[in-house]
């Protein structure tokens, strides 16, 4: 059987023939579809890319109805068991494991640019005492392109990789700056001796000791979520990522971009939404009654469902286990019984099963952030450090395909046509 699909148009009573692969048509082949000279040719409509594929990638690959997550063909479940933030960062850019070697020189490349220029402290500082800490980063991950404009080179293979680095090693920087702003304390300055993850505690919580030391099972907790939130292959941050990088802009603005989309409630402003839903349900004996809410329409239960896991999400699981490990050292958050009972009702009701939604990785994600000490405004900022290596490895990946062209999609127009200019005064 050849690997084609054949379409009649029933307006023309034409017959044509498209090739298959990968399990796609290319949507340009409808375009050949047409009535008549005139007709711009056949398009496909699909508000929000339910069923489109953008592009070709090797990054990350999920099966959702199975709930299945891989980076470069590793399973999630190992990377979280063994790996490091700062090696699978390595993973999801470069495509391979590094050897010792090559993860030593990465390392070293990304702690030397943890530092940020002294005016990113004032520019920061600029902000209300009380600015949310995700407005901060995408204003301040937007102003670096101003500090390095070098970084315009976008076909440059060095200027890339420069980039690279700095965006890895400064976005911990950057949130640490901001989360202290808000609660009004000095900064603290990168500690290059601690691990990516434990430098990141120490810029946060540091006081007045000489060296921070991190507790090594919170440190671990925090790679692990770091590695949870690598990468997620096609999510509305990516896109916005490969999108307006597209047009050539530097990556510091398209990194922006990303973590505005990043910044709403539908995406990495979930796990903020679950913490303030389990505030405001108070207590498991509310969950029933909820759940009955969520299921009329009125609100929606947040961190439950996803446009493309249509099983429980692999890093749900993984997530799960980890709050045990963190509560141990913190003690449990009161919000895990909640949740729990959450999760249960929601299992076995009908609205939630024949929908397939199954809680997502946001759903816990916020109980341990908070049992660690973060306020939920941190919350997208904590997603937006780790997602960096997946943006970078989109926007790598965009650039150097030679089949991506600036993103310009097309629409169908429903407004009006032809209308007549009526000054001001002649309105009725
Ligand atoms: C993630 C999300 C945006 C995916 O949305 P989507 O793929 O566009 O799915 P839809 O909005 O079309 O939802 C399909 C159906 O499930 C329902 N649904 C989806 N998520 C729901 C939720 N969290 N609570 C209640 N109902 C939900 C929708 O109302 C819709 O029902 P209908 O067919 O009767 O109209 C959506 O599930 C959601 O809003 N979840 C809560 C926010 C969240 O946790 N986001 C983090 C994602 S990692």
């Amino acid at each position: 059987m050849p690997d084609t699909l054949t379409i009649t148009d029933n307006r023309t009573g034409k017959t044509y023939e498209v090739p298959i692969s990968d399990g796609t048509i290319r949507a340009m082949d409808l375009r050949q579809i047409r009535t008549g000279p005139d007709d711009f040719g056949l398009m496909s409509y699909d508000p929000a890319f339910t069923n489109t594929a953008s592009c070709r990638s090797a990054i990350t690959y999920i099966d959702g109805d199975r709930g299945v997550l891989e980076y470069r063909g590793y399973p999630i479940e190992q990377l979280a068991e063994k790996s490091t933030y700062l090696e699978t960062a390595y993973l999801i850019i470069y495509g391979k494991l590094p050897t010792a070697n090559e993860l030593e020189e990465w390392t070293h490349n990304i702690t030397y640019h943890t530092f940020v220029h002294e005016n990113i402290k004032k520019f920061l500082e600029g902000f209300r005492y009380d600015a949310h800490p995700m407005g901060m980063l995408v204003g301040t991950v937007g102003a670096l392109s101003t500090f390095y404009p070098d970084a315009r080179h976008v076909d440059d293979p060095d200027s890339r990789e420069m980039q690279t680095w700095r965006l890895i090693a400064k976005m911990p920087t950057i949130a640490a700056f901001a989360y202290r702003h808000n609660r009004g304390m000095p900064f603290v300055y990168p500690d290059n001796e601690l691990s990516f993850a434990g430098n990141f505690l120490s810029m946060l919580w540091k006081m007045s000791e000489a060296k921070y030391q991190p507790n090594p099972v919170l440190e671990r907790a925090v790679q692990v979520l770091f590695i949870l939130h690598a990468d997620h292959e096609q999510n509305c941050s990516a896109n916005a990522m490969r999108s307006v990088g597209s047009s050539r802009s530097d990556p510091y603005s398209a990194t922006a971009a990303a973590a505005a989309a990043l910044y709403g409630p539908l995406h990495g402003g979930a796990n903020e939404e679950v913490l303030r839903m389990l505030t405001e349900i108070g207590d498991k004996k509310r969950v029933p009654e909820f759940v009955k809410r969520f299921k009329s329409g009125e609100g929606r239960l947040m961190g439950f469902g996803h446009r493309v896991y249509k099983n429980y999400d692999p890093r749900a699981k993984i997530i799960k286990r980890t709050a045990d490990q963190v509560f141990e050292i913190t003690g449990r958050n009161p919000m895990l019984d909640i949740a729990l009972e959450l999760e249960r009702i929601a299992l076995e009701d009908d609205y939630f099963i024949e929908r397939k939604l199954y809680p997502n990785v946001d759903f816990y994600s916020g109980i341990i952030y908070q049992a660690l000490g973060f306020p939920v405004e941190m919350f997208p900022v904590l997603f937006a450090i780790p997602r960096t290596a997946g943006w970078v490895a989109q926007w790598r990946e965009m650039i150097t395909d030679p089949e991506q062209k600036i993103a310009r999609p097309r629409q169908v127009y429903t407004g009006a046509r032809g209308c007549t200019y009526v000054p001001l005064g002649e309105r009725g």
